[in-house]
């Protein structure tokens, strides 16, 4: 709890030295206390600077997806005010609707180091290895209509593949809906589930899994992670964060109506535009020309007889 404190003096004082006298008045408690308090967290990993006459700053963070890492310095509107983190939790996702019914405001983050019980899309399991990769559900109550929710996912995913390319340098696509590859293997996925009535949401949860430091043997076969693919290992909290300032920039441009400009960067992301395409949902399958994705989300896939389909969910597999 004091350390948590102590951690919140330092997020108060980002850019300047804050001496043991004015933490120990405000914590009240005493100069040797707060040293002991900054030693325990030096133990965690935290970087802490001591200059004499200056006082104490942080100057580095340990990898764990807290509050506290997650939280510092982190300049959103809307996405990450609230975090809760857990080291572990049967799915994010289900803790994050609890929340929700619950009243929790939107923007609050559901995230854990590991899940017992990760979902994937169509009734798929994720796997949620321990400190590997990153596992969270945000929390938003859009003002829309259901059928606009497919956007949010679309968006969500464009947030995760840009922070890659942007942060990592590495060619991160999206195969619609919703999922990010990097050479052709899936780092990430997300599952968004809403709680509507006909005309109107009441929540929706957007649930993320990235694979991050996690080892290819821990991963089913067709999938992948950032640190395979670029060969070193990352800082979750930095990744992580990234995606958190992506989504809060989305998520305004979306609320106030820039949808179009949404999908033309989306369709930019993308590698399944322009290929011949196999789509299935459950047991159903349908190929086409991948020809467009339309201001709904939905994939517009040309048929042999030269009629577009809109297609509204399914996995999408390259034929050539
Ligand atoms: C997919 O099938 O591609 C979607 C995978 C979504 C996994 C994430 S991990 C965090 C959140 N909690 C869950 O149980 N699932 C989502």
């Amino acid at each position: 709890m004091l350390d948590d404190k102590i951690l919140n003096c330092f997020k108060k004082n980002e850019d300047s030295y804050i001496s043991g006298e004015e933490m120990s008045r405000e914590l009240g408690i005493s100069r040797t206390a707060v040293w002991k308090h900054i030693e325990n967290l030096r133990e965690e990993g935290y970087g802490i600077e001591a200059f004499p006459h200056l006082g104490y700053k942080l100057i580095s963070i340990p990898d764990r997806l807290t509050e506290a890492e997650l939280g510092w310095r982190l300049k959103t509107d809307i996405i990450a005010k609230k975090i809760y983190s857990y080291k572990e939790t049967a799915s994010t996702n289900d803790a994050a609707h609890d929340l929700a019914m619950a009243g929790e405001k939107e923007g609050a983050i559901v995230i854990a180091e590991s899940q017992t019980a990760g979902r994937g899309r169509m009734g798929r399991e994720w796997a949620s290895p321990k400190s590997k990769g990153a596992y969270f559900s945000v929390i938003l109550r859009p003002d829309i209509l259901p059928k606009e929710v497919p956007c949010i996912t679309l968006f969500s995913a464009l947030s995760v593949a840009k922070t890659i390319r942007d942060m990592l340098n590495l060619a991160a696509f999206i195969k619609w809906p919703n999922d990010v590859l990097i050479d052709n293997q899936k780092i990430c996925g997300i599952l968004t589930e809403m709680n509507a009535e006909t005309d109107k949401i009441n929540f929706v949860i957007i649930g993320i899994g990235i694979n991050i430091n996690t080892k290819k043997e821990e991963l089913p076969k067709d999938a992948t992670s950032i640190m395979e693919a670029s060969g070193k290992e990352l800082s979750r909290v930095e990744v992580v964060r990234g995606i958190f300032k992506n989504m809060d920039k989305y998520y305004k441009l979306f609320n106030s109506g820039h949808i179009s400009g949404i999908i033309k960067e989306y369709k930019e992301f993308s590698n399944f535009l322009g290929t011949r395409v196999r789509v299935t949902y459950h047991d159903t399958k349908i190929e086409g020309y991948a020809a467009d994705v339309d201001e709904d989300g939905a994939l517009i896939l040309r048929m042999d007889s030269g009629l577009n389909e809109r297609i509204l969910a399914g996995d999408v597999s390259m034929l050539r």
